[in-house]
């Protein structure tokens, strides 16, 4: 089994996605921790400020490659992993890519104001990126799970109950 998870940052991605392999007995993979042991920088935001986004998209792809072939396995992605289809001809391979669906209003909630990812320190741009990628999220996704109100406990029953 494979496991992908999609959506937008403040979805629940990693949360759910550590729940859900811990319920399933599957390998849990986060992409962002991989993406930053590669780059050996120390957060995904010192990569955006130092290297610059490109250089985060390089890793984000070659993680993806690199995952192509995996099995038994539950994968977080980063919010932006659909901006390159590529990504995604990767990560479904042999797998289900599920959409966290949640509205923008939930993301702010979830995201902390302190230390929010670069891409959410300006919330105008963020809502305008969030709008972009929701058709792509739902085109790349097999099945959407809506999250908000959700603890992410509810979600990963609720994703088990479906593919059972
Ligand atoms: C990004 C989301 C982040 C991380 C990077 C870029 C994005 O992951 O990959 O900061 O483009 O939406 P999360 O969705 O886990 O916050």
């Amino acid at each position: 089994m494979k496991i992908v998870l999609i959506g937008f940052m403040g979805a629940g991605k990693t949360t759910t996605g550590k729940l859900l392999a811990k319920k399933l007995e599957l390998e849990y993979i986060d992409m962002d921790s991989m993406i930053i042991k590669k780059s050996n920088r120390s957060s995904d935001r010192e990569i955006f400020d130092i290297d610059g986004e490109e250089i985060f998209r390089k890793l984000e792809t070659d993680v993806s490659e690199y995952l192509k072939e995996v099995k038994n396995v539950v994968i977080s992605t980063g919010g932006g992993v659909v901006m390159n289809e590529a990504n995604i001809d990767c990560l479904g391979n042999n797998g289900t890519v599920i959409f966290l669906k949640n509205s923008f209003e939930t993301s702010k909630k979830r995201i902390s104001k302190k230390n929010p990812p670069p891409l959410f320190r300006n919330e105008n741009k963020a809502r305008e990126l969030y709008d972009l990628r929701q058709q792509l999220y739902k085109k790349y996704s097999d099945i959407t799970v809506e999250t908000d109100n959700k603890f992410p406990k509810s979600v990963a029953d609720e994703i088990i109950n479906i593919l059972n």
